[in-house]
């Protein structure tokens, strides 16, 4: 996979399950990435073929949902694999759990929370360029697929160049910078001037993507803008604006936000996705769509989910695969590691 030239929808906790990164590829994203996920709890899983959905799923023995799902067809050289570590070794071998099932894996240099922190991954490595350069180093040395990060600007734009001339000395295929400090949040402006500045580097193979738009992105074309302002640079990836409406990916414009909801939960239904995750993605969807407040706060009350599909008129969706049928499926997952 060559990340050149693409739309990317980036990592998202409890966001970028499988049924929302299906739905962000059928509008046209080019490349999906999993949310983060901790190397250590990668390495307790075990690759189980799941044929019920046609799907290859990391379980940890004695849970019965995944920790990562990915689609054998749908998702074939689109999934990157995110990775939170602070060690290359340990990061090597979550990586070679799912090498041979994914199209890249990247490290996230860029989570500012206290639990990334306190364990020396995120954004805890941009401190530590010989950390960094270790991981990625035995990743690109050891793996055969595309390797890649995911950074924060440092305070200032010569700081943030001497850590991306490290990262470039690694032979890691790709970049992204969210343009922000890790001491800024996603409504504090983006310095497209730092990503701007790495662009104009001119560095030999490597793919630099943006990232840190969506407060200023809100149709197809403001993709664009946001890639030419900040170099341009060799792709884009979205985040929030995908969440707030995955539709931003298609090229004929955005659709109305019930209708994509709709998709969501259709897809939903063929992976037998989950109340909290379903609610979780809608909530965030109708939070900030306009004049949903009140189907927002009904959303919000919905305790089952024949009751959240009811509440979008998919109630025969919903019915038309038997309570037995979704009973068989959840007996299969928790019992197949047993
Ligand atoms: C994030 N972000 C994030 N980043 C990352 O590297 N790994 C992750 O798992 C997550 N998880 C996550 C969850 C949610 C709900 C949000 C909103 C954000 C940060 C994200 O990838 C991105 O860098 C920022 O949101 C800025 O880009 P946008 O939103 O302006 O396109």
């Amino acid at each position: 996979m060559d990340y050149a030239n693409r739309i990317i929808c980036g990592p998202m906790v409890r966001i970028s399950s499988l049924p929302f990164r299906l739905l962000t590829l059928e509008y046209g994203a080019d490349v999906v990435f999993s949310e983060e996920l901790i190397d250590y709890r990668l390495t307790q899983c075990v690759r189980v073929e799941n044929d019920l959905f046609d799907t290859i799923d990391f379980v940890v023995p004695g849970e019965d949902r995944a920790m990562l799902q990915i689609h054998k067809t749908r998702e074939k050289n689109h999934l990157v694999v995110q990775l939170g570590t602070s060690d290359g070794q340990r990061a090597l071998k979550a990586a070679q759990l799912v090498e041979k099932d994914v199209a890249g894996i990247d490290i996230n240099m860029g989570c500012p929370k206290k639990f990334s922190l306190q364990g020396g991954m995120g954004s805890a490595l941009l401190d530590h360029p010989d950390k960094v350069k270790q991981i990625l180093e035995t990743l690109v040395n050891n793996l055969s697929i595309p390797v890649s990060c995911k950074i924060r600007c440092l305070p200032t734009i010569e700081a943030t160049l001497s850590l991306v001339r490290v990262i470039a000395t690694t032979g890691v295929h790709a970049i992204t910078v969210h343009g922000r400090t890790r001491d800024e949040r996603n409504n504090d402006q983006c310095r497209e001037g730092f990503i701007q500045a790495i662009v104009q580097e001119h560095l030999p193979n490597i793919v630099i993507i943006s990232n840190g738009g969506s407060t200023v992105i809100s149709s197809y074309e403001d993709i664009e803008k946001f890639r030419l302002r900040c170099g341009p640079t060799h792709g884009v990836m979205l985040c929030q604006a995908a969440m707030w409406n995955p539709s931003i990916f298609r090229r004929q414009g955005l659709l109305p936000i019930r209708d994509v909801a709709k998709r969501f939960l259709e897809i939903s239904l063929e992976f037998d996705n989950l109340l909290p995750n379903m609610k979780y993605v809608l909530q965030r969807m109708f939070g900030v769509a306009d004049n949903e407040i009140e189907f927002y706060e009904k959303i919000l009350a919905t305790e089952t989910e024949a009751e959240l599909y009811d509440l979008f008129g998919m109630k025969n969706d919903y019915e038309q695969q038997s309570d037995e049928q979704r009973q068989m499926w959840r007996e299969k997952l928790r019992n197949r590691l047993m």
